[in-house]
């Protein structure tokens, strides 16, 4: 045993200096004392603060915090730290109850900050025969704090000094950095307890209940610690492993924190310990992905809630989203601590990142965040440049990575290498989803570890599409006053009873939009009889642009209101829309039928018999070459058809048109 006691020069004296009486006066307050044993002569003598709202004035904690102090009664009373002045009330009636009368030989000072030793001066006051075991570095900041005459009131200790006070022995660690630099542990070899100063602790306050054993600690306590430890000393990891290192050379059986509850069963201890050793080595906690957004007007939060589902429909089942600039900035340092993939996304604003991504993001980095796989997705109107600013805080951090590894190699027109995974210009279109869902499979498979399955691909010859019996029907819909339809080739019965059928329709159609907004619609079904300007009529101009029933010589409704189709038809059919599934460029309407009549006894007309009989047959004309849309017939002359062409009529493009020479 190394026992060092050293006479502390004379700092600062008082003419009435509190050690006058020359023994302790153990003053007693009104307050009720709340003081817990915790072994045999050990005593929680702690107090818990509710009513504080920030910690640190900056820290919100709103189930509050305790302060943690304890008693040793042995030949000697030794007390660890004092308490902030919030508690001190109860703090001193405590110790006076615990004491009953006797004197309190020594305070252990393990941390310096005030919510530890604001009520150091007055516990030097009320027991004036008290020494304060502490090292050099928080004697320097003793005296910075107070005004106080410390000659022979210090015993200095160092790493592995010993203080024995009758049956305990305590051993001192120093574990700078955690949370300051004068911080140090004590391990009691006796009770194989550890006094752990701030390591180990938790916001919360603490409800009659002290010990982890006695409380959902590793459940409804580990939002706290997260947001404790890693906002407190998240950015000294390499000093955090440095004291869980000489840890593990302790036979440790209980942890005494500063704050939060006393653990002392081997579960929650290993709980605990494995925490800390993830979070200080900067290790992921879970796999899993934060997506941390700015949306000015909401269109990069519509963009990220489109890839939260996106990830869900992948397999990935932990995803916290979070709104930067509504967001407690501790806690999106402690969720950016708990997940493997961070997406961020932002606005580019006033030529620069989104003030509340850009603090956060330096919080990050403030904060020495390492080891995370980023994704990065910017938005802006007219010159985005928040995902090159997002990049730039977040790459240099040690150990990043971005998600998609094929993006050095991309490059935009301009030839300049991409920095960011997506750029969204004011809000997300369609045409931008596979973009995204190729992001999304790149997390999927690291998160989730689920690998899209590889579908063996043969030649697909698309003609054998049109070997498939589809018909052609006239699709109406009526939203206010206006009245609208169009050519639509798939739809077949599902169910019989209930009588249920399916349509798809392709969601450029303004009829589209209005059987989505009204859930109705009627089927005229065509017959072979059709002319091609019916086909023309209903199929190859917009309703956006052309009333397509200004000229009907008649109205014929059913009893949903809607218009039908009462000539060239065998029947119509009213259904109304139970479900509707987006599958891209369609959208498809299940439907329960509510009307169903026939009209003829025409054959229904077909796909192939459209093709074959009613399409126009474009002759070839000597020394000239033609292009023939296959859907509607219309002709391009000109010996090459621009790739981007798109037919007039029915908006399909190159691949539908075939070459034919005289
Ligand atoms: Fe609980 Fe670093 O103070």
């Amino acid at each position: 045993m190394k026992e060092c006691a050293l006479l502390v020069k004379h700092l600062f004296t008082t003419s009435d200096s509190p050690r006058a009486g020359g023994k302790n006066i153990g003053l007693k307050n009104k307050a009720m004392e709340n003081n817990i044993k915790i072994s045999e002569d050990i005593y929680w003598v702690g107090a818990s603060d509710r009513s504080i709202t920030l910690f640190e004035n900056v820290l919100p904690i709103p189930r509050g915090v305790s302060y943690n102090n304890y008693l040793v009664l042995d030949e000697k009373t030794t007390l660890f730290d004092t308490a902030d002045h919030a508690v001190g009330r109860q703090f001193f009636e405590n110790i006076a109850a615990a004491l009953n009368g006797r004197r309190l030989d020594y305070v252990v000072v393990q941390h310096m900050e005030p919510d530890h030793c604001a009520t150091l001066e007055e516990l030097l006051v009320r027991y004036p025969e008290v020494i304060i075991v502490t090292n050099s570095k928080a004697v320097q900041m003793i005296t910075q704090f107070f005004e106080l005459d410390l000659v022979d009131r210090v015993q200095l200790v160092a790493e592995g000094d010993t203080l024995t006070t009758g049956r305990h022995t305590f051993t001192f660690v120093m574990a700078p950095m955690v949370h300051w630099p004068e911080v140090m542990l004590t391990y009691d070899s006796t009770d194989h307890l550890l006094f752990s100063a701030d390591a180990f602790g938790t916001f919360g306050a603490l409800n009659g209940n002290i010990f982890a054993d006695e409380v959902n600690y590793t459940t409804e306590w580990v939002d706290d610690m997260r947001r404790y430890y890693t906002n407190i000393v998240g950015k000294y990891g390499v000093q955090v492993q440095a004291t869980l290192k000489k840890a593990q050379s302790l036979d440790i059986r209980t942890i005494c924190p500063l704050h939060g509850p006393i653990i002392r069963t081997a579960g929650d201890i290993d709980f605990i310990l494995d925490k800390y050793s993830k979070w200080s080595a900067y290790e992921p906690e879970e796999k899993g992905v934060m997506i941390a957004y700015g949306s000015m007007y909401g269109d990069t939060e519509a963009a990220m809630n489109k890839m939260a589902a996106l990830l869900a429909a992948r397999g990935v089942k932990h995803i916290a989203m979070y709104d930067v600039a509504r967001t407690d900035e501790t806690l999106l340092v402690a969720e950016a601590f708990r997940w493997s993939h961070i997406v961020l996304a932002a606005p580019t604003y006033t030529n620069g990142l989104y003030g509340p991504m850009e603090h956060f993001l330096n919080d990050l980095k403030s904060h020495n965040l390492q080891n995370r796989s980023w994704c990065i997705i910017e938005n802006g109107s007219w010159a985005p440049v928040s995902g090159k600013l997002m990049r730039a805080i977040v790459e240099p951090l040690k150990g990043s990575r971005f998600v998609n590894t094929a993006l050095e190699a991309r490059q935009n027109e301009a030839g300049q290498t991409l920095t960011v995974d997506l750029t969204l210009k004011s809000s997300m279109k369609a045409s931008q989803l596979p973009q995204m869902e190729q992001l999304v499979d790149a997390i999927a498979v690291e998160v989730a570890g689920q690998q899209k399955e590889e579908v063996a691909m043969g030649n697909v010859d698309p003609k054998t599409i049109f070997r498939i019996n589809y018909g052609l029907y006239v699709l109406t819909a009526r939203e206010g006053d206006k009245d609208n339809g169009c050519i639509i080739n798939t739809a077949v019965q599902l169910t019989s009873t209930p009588l249920q059928i399916m349509i798809s329709v392709n969601k450029s159609n303004l009829t589209h939009d209005m059987v989505l907004s009204t859930g109705k619609f009627n089927l005229s079904l065509l017959t072979e009889q059709t002319p091609m300007n019916v086909i023309q009529h209903f199929g190859f101009q917009s309703g956006r642009t052309v009333n397509k029933f200004a000229d009907c010589e008649s109205e014929h409704r059913s009893v949903n209101g809607l218009l039908y189709v009462p000539k060239y038809t065998n029947a119509f059919i009213s259904a109304h829309v139970i479900k509707t599934v987006d599958v891209g460029t369609h959208t498809i309407f299940i439907a329960e039928v509510t009307e169903a009549q026939m009209l003829s006894d025409e054959r229904s007309l077909t796909y192939a018999y459209y093709q074959e009989n009613i399409k126009p047959k474009v002759a070839a004309t000597a020394g000239k070459t033609k292009w023939v849309c296959k859907v509607c017939g219309y002709v391009y002359e000109g010996d090459e058809l621009p790739d981007d062409f798109i037919c007039p009529w029915c908006k399909h493009g190159k691949e539908d048109f075939e070459r034919v020479t005289g």
